[in-house]
């Protein structure tokens, strides 16, 4: 047994805060939404994620600029409006996201395609639609584009991704700007690139991007990287080949566990600096954030069906799973998990596992929780990569999503039958 452990609101993410002992997202009881939607139920707040929005706006105020969310992080379609109404554009991997943009209601000229393998297909329709921007990813991509673009009568917006070879200091998952990355064009090869781009008929430079990882909790690996871009931006342009806009991708970390990265206007403030200092302070600028919009804007919750004690682990399992929330199985990454409704009382140490038939179906190990079956725990930190990486693994349907703003809240999903998951498939024929 363990002692209490103060669970104050001032752990917990801004607008989710412990009102006589009942979780509350403004000025909503989750116990409330658990009860009416049952669980596992993801439930985010409008307010968070403008909030979140609005540190970005104010770091780039003043500034030719353009914030793409990285829809990747969490697609649902009201969560993508939400941002779209705000004035992000979006950062698009496949063409699955891109018909979820258009929607969504986004004006495709503000969408930036980025990824290493974009099918003809996919490029086809992006072109078709008119996006803003492909960040392309290697020289046969380039070739590829430019042959589906002539093809078209068109001339494809491209910007190059380049691979900086800096370190952002995070898992390795989920590092993505080092030299034995899949990601990007070697820092060498790049300038050669824009030549060839160039003077592909159907190609039209307009930018250069990077992005070098995600959960990034440090400003250096920010600023090293945009100086490594800038110093391409020279040579690019001293070849002859103009750069109107310098993405510098998405990344920044939040706090899952007293985690201190820089909030975006006092980073972006840095960046600028940098900018002004080195003569490129007009640039149009692109950033791609993802999780920092949205991760610390949502919860999952779900219900406590047993407790397990054990001679050497007590199993606390819970009715949500590594299908709804994969980010521990697949990075170990730590979540925290609360009560909606706290009790006094002793705690005890639990692992907070999922009813999944495998090992790594956990979502948090050595959690102190005072709890009885039927109790609801929220997972915090939720909002991002999780939904949108959730998976149909035991034929388990995905959850429902709720949006949250002031004293409302919005079904933006239901939750997903048995039927709708088998609806695409066919039994033979009876012989
Ligand atoms: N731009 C590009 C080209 C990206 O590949 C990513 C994320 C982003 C922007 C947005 O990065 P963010 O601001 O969200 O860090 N599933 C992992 C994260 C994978 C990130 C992949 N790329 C996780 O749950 O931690």
């Amino acid at each position: 047994m363990a002692p209490t452990p103060g669970i104050s609101s001032s752990t917990l993410p801004p607008f989710f805060a412990y009102q006589d002992g009942q979780l509350m997202v403004e000025g909503v009881s989750l116990s409330t939404l658990a009860q009416q939607h049952g669980t596992p139920l993801f439930v985010y707040s409008r307010a968070a994620m403008l909030s979140a929005l609005a540190a970005y706006q104010r770091g780039l105020a003043g500034r030719d600029h353009q914030i793409c969310y990285a829809m990747k992080a969490n697609s649902t379609l009201a969560i993508l409006q939400t941002l779209v109404q705000a004035g992000c554009g979006l950062d698009i991997v496949s063409g699955g996201e891109l018909e979820r943009a258009l929607a969504a209601g986004i004006d495709p000229a503000k969408v930036i395609f980025s990824g290493v393998g974009k099918t003809r297909r996919e490029m086809r329709r992006a072109l078709e639609v008119g996006i803003g921007c492909f960040n392309v990813e290697s020289r046969a991509e380039l070739d590829v584009l430019d042959e589906v673009a002539q093809g078209m009568g068109l001339r494809a917006p491209v910007s190059v991704r380049v691979n900086p070879n800096v370190d952002a200091k995070t898992h390795p998952y989920i590092s993505t700007g080092l030299k034995d990355n899949k990601f990007g064009i070697a820092h060498e090869d790049v300038v050669a690139t824009y030549r060839h781009a160039a003077a592909c008929g159907g190609l039209r430079v307009v930018g250069i991007d990077c992005h070098i990882g995600s959960q990034i909790t440090e400003a250096d690996p920010y600023l090293d990287a945009m100086d490594r871009i800038l110093d391409l931006v020279e040579t690019i342009e001293a070849a002859g080949v103009p750069i109107a806009h310098i993405d510098f991708g998405g990344g920044l970390g939040i706090d899952y566990r007293g985690d201190t990265p820089p909030a975006a206007d006092t980073l972006w403030q840095r960046l600028l600096q940098k900018l002004d200092a080195r003569g490129f302070g007009d640039r149009k600028i692109l950033i791609e954030p993802g999780r920092s919009l949205v991760g610390n804007a949502g919860v999952c919750l779900t219900e406590v069906i047993y407790l397990k004690p054990g001679e050497h682990k007590n199993f606390l399992i819970v009715d949500a799973a590594m299908n709804d929330l994969p980010r521990p199985a697949m990075y170990q990454a730590f979540h925290q998990i609360v009560p909606l409704s706290q009790r006094p009382g002793e705690t005890t140490t639990w692992d907070v596992v999922g009813p999944v038939c495998e090992s790594g179906d956990w979502l948090g190990r050595d959690r102190a929780l005072n709890v009885q079956a039927g109790d609801w725990l929220a997972v915090l930190s939720a909002g991002a990569y999780c939904m949108s990486m959730a998976s149909n693994y035991n034929t388990r349907g995905r959850a429902a999503e709720l949006l949250v703003d002031g004293d409302a809240a919005t079904l933006i999903r239901a939750r997903e039958t048995a039927e709708d998951q088998f609806r695409l498939e066919t039994l033979l024929p009876t012989l």
